[in-house]
């Protein structure tokens, strides 16, 4: 009698462990580099919702926005070791971990227009770059939008020659290096969260970014001068630590997948109104002048940054560009 007590005793401390090993959900720790009300942020707050509605519960998103977690660089190392489990870096930003391909995506006016960029991310050249990304230990899983960059100075910005000799500030990117020196600016690659101090001691002069990044990171307030140029383009690839995902139980994957896919929809959705409102609130601040080119301007300004695309084509593969003119027809 006493044995089987001692036994259904043990027994029982052994299913209530399982049961409450059972309950523990999993945790994905997300982690990016800007506000919560931007294209990238409402996107990952949806992911969130969907994601724990989806599985019950059985999965926690804990979301770590405008690099409170970690800063540009650190992120991507963070993932790769398994600290954090998903990001959202821009394209730009794979260099450092050995996949330069993306910055493919930084060559200026390559791009006319976000219907040719859904060509190339939406397609098989999209999904061949995401592949890249897997003996690095990263789990490529979908393309975010943004938008396209304007130039911001303290000074205006009409023509090219305008920025000779300003320290612009750039992403991790060789392809934005060139950019940048095509102008005759100084380019200093710094992490986002570290802009605007920097431009508020004169450490670098300008930037180039979304409007919604320019407007959310309060860029306004120490930038007087903003060129629509519409130069280049941000979007981002949203990634997961590799082990971690393929480590999933199927089902919680399925469900997770069908979260950033409907995240994703909204993503692109409301990235053209965030740049156009934050515009529009840039412009009723009174503190920006900002200078839309004519056409004979934006011709100038292709002229002189056309020439990037020959010249980074060694770096992000002269082949991997003739792909993309190709898709975008
Ligand atoms: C940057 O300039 O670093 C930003 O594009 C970051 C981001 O995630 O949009």
């Amino acid at each position: 009698m006493f044995k089987t007590t001692i036994i259904s005793a043990a027994l029982g401390v052994v299913f209530l462990s399982v049961n409450a090993q059972a309950a523990e959900p999993i945790i994905i720790k997300f982690s990016h580099v800007v506000t919560s009300n931007t294209p990238k942020g409402q996107a990952a707050e949806r992911f969130k919702q969907l994601a724990e509605k989806y599985t019950g519960n059985r999965v926690k998103v804990e979301l770590y926005p405008n690099s409170q977690l970690y800063k540009d660089k650190e992120e991507l190392e963070a993932l790769q070791l398994g600290a954090v489990q998903m990001l959202a870096p821009t394209v730009s930003k794979f260099g450092p971990v050995g996949v330069k391909e993306f910055e493919v995506f930084d060559v200026p006016y390559l791009f006319p227009d976000k219907v040719a960029l859904r060509k190339v991310t939406d397609g098989p050249v999209g999904k061949k770059l995401l592949a890249k990304l897997e003996p690095k230990g990263i789990k490529g899983l979908a393309y975010w939008d943004n938008g396209f960059k304007i130039m911001t100075a303290n000074k205006p910005i009409v023509k090219p020659d305008d920025m000779k000799g300003l320290k612009m500030r750039i992403q991790s990117s060789k392809v934005l290096e060139a950019q940048m020196r095509a102008l005759g600016t100084i380019p200093q690659v710094m992490a986002f969260s570290e802009v605007y101090q920097a431009l508020q001691t004169g450490v670098v002069d300008g930037t180039e970014n979304t409007p919604s990044n320019v407007y959310t990171q309060k860029t306004h307030e120490v930038q007087r001068d903003m060129t629509l140029t519409n130069h280049g383009y941000i979007g981002y690839v949203v990634i997961a630590n590799k082990k971690f995902w393929d480590g999933l139980p199927p089902d919680i994957r399925t469900k997770l997948d069908q979260a950033l896919k409907e995240a994703t929809v909204l993503n692109n959705d409301v990235a053209q109104k965030d740049n156009d409102n934050a515009i529009a609130a840039m412009k009723a601040s009174g503190k920006v002048t900002f200078h839309t080119p004519t056409p004979q301007e934006r011709q100038l300004w292709m002229a002189k940054l056309k020439p990037v695309e020959k010249e980074v084509a060694p770096r992000v593969g002269a082949g991997l560009i003739q792909e993309i003119h190709q898709a975008i027809g």
